[in-house]
């Protein structure tokens, strides 16, 4: 499992983006014409918003993209900190290699508070000649009017039937599976549209047998083993963040679980762990914090990985 799927089947053009069509289409429009207006990207996980828009810049600005465009996510509890710094001192200064402005990425940009929004409104107005901002979220209402006027809105939709069947197509050529035609239901039915999921359970089911099937799938998505989860956390408990992120990213994908799912069965296995029953409240706590992010939308990894920051503290 050396690399993850839903990275090395990211889209690298315009043309490998699936459905969205006229959203492509208008984006690709903009770049063509090396103009961008300040874009909102809203809607579901795993539907290709942050692939778009990374397509988008590396036309825009090719190899050296990376001179011109800053990436960085508003959550994790950093937020304003984020808008009043690292944004405001990438605004500052020209655009390289006479572009004719930089591009300010904001992934979770609906996790900012009124307060950072503000700010945030506060530095497109100022930069406006050097720099577009392109902002991405789940809700679109989340921000505040002011932004969203400033925008232009592109509203993204869960990936439909027959786009899912064309992805489950291509990394299957590429993998070498063979998945059967109730295996694709069964993979639409639960990704609901996110390809991010789709991909994560393929690759699960993958390190199993090169024969999708339906079985093999349901397998794979029902729960982890408690014993994996609980070894998690005692890493957690012990400080050893970095090797309990490495666990529970190997154990989520080995099972193809959701953030939700993981969070469930953390919640069950704190009671079980060898500590006080403050810490465990707190714990506990904790765990409905995230699920509520996690209904609402939020990028799950991110998540699930400020969890397990937090318990090592
Ligand atoms: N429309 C799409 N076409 C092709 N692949 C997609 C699409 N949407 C998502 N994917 C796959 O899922 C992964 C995650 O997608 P991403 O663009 O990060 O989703 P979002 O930002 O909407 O949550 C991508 O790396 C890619 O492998
Ligand atoms: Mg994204």
């Amino acid at each position: 499992m050396n690399e993850i799927w839903i990275e090395k089947f990211r889209p690298s053009t315009f043309k490998e983006v699936v459905g969205q069509d006229k959203i492509v289409q208008r984006i690709k429009a903009f770049v063509e014409q090396k103009n961008l207006p300040n874009i909102l990207f809203s809607g579901p996980a795993g539907c290709g918003k942050t692939s778009l828009i990374l397509v988008a810049v590396q036309e825009l600005y090719g190899k050296s993209w990376r001179e011109n465009v800053l990436e960085t996510n508003a959550s994790m509890d950093r937020g304003i900190q984020i808008v009043r710094e690292d944004i405001k001192n990438f605004s500052r200064t020209m655009p390289l290699s006479n572009a004719p402005f930089k591009i300010v990425i904001l992934d979770e940009a609906d996790a900012l508070t009124r307060e950072a929004q503000q700010a945030l409104r506060r530095t497109m107005e100022q930069y406006s000649s050097n720099v577009r901002f392109c902002l991405i979220a789940n809700f679109s209402s989340k921000l505040i009017d002011p932004i969203q006027s400033r925008c232009t809105i592109f509203r993204f939709k869960p990936l439909e039937k027959k786009d899912i069947e064309k992805i489950i197509e291509n990394v299957a050529k590429i993998e070498g599976l063979k998945v059967d035609k109730e295996a694709i239901d069964a993979l639409y039915e639960l990704s609901e549209g996110d390809v991010r999921r789709v991909e994560n359970v393929l690759q699960s089911c993958s390190v199993i047998s090169k024969k999708i099937t339906q079985d093999l799938i349901y397998d794979i998505v029902s729960a982890a083993k408690p014993k994996e989860i609980k070894q998690v956390l005692e890493l957690c408990i012990n400080k050893n963040f970095i090797r309990a992120r490495d666990l529970l990213l190997e154990v989520m994908l080995k099972h193809g679980l959701s953030g939700i799912d993981i969070i469930k069965q953390i919640q069950k296995e704190i009671l079980s762990l060898d500590i006080k029953d403050e810490k465990k409240l707190e714990m506990v706590e904790r765990c409905g914090e995230i699920e509520f992010r996690l209904v609402e939308g939020s990028d799950e990894f991110i998540q699930i990985e400020s969890l397990l920051a937090n318990f090592s503290k």
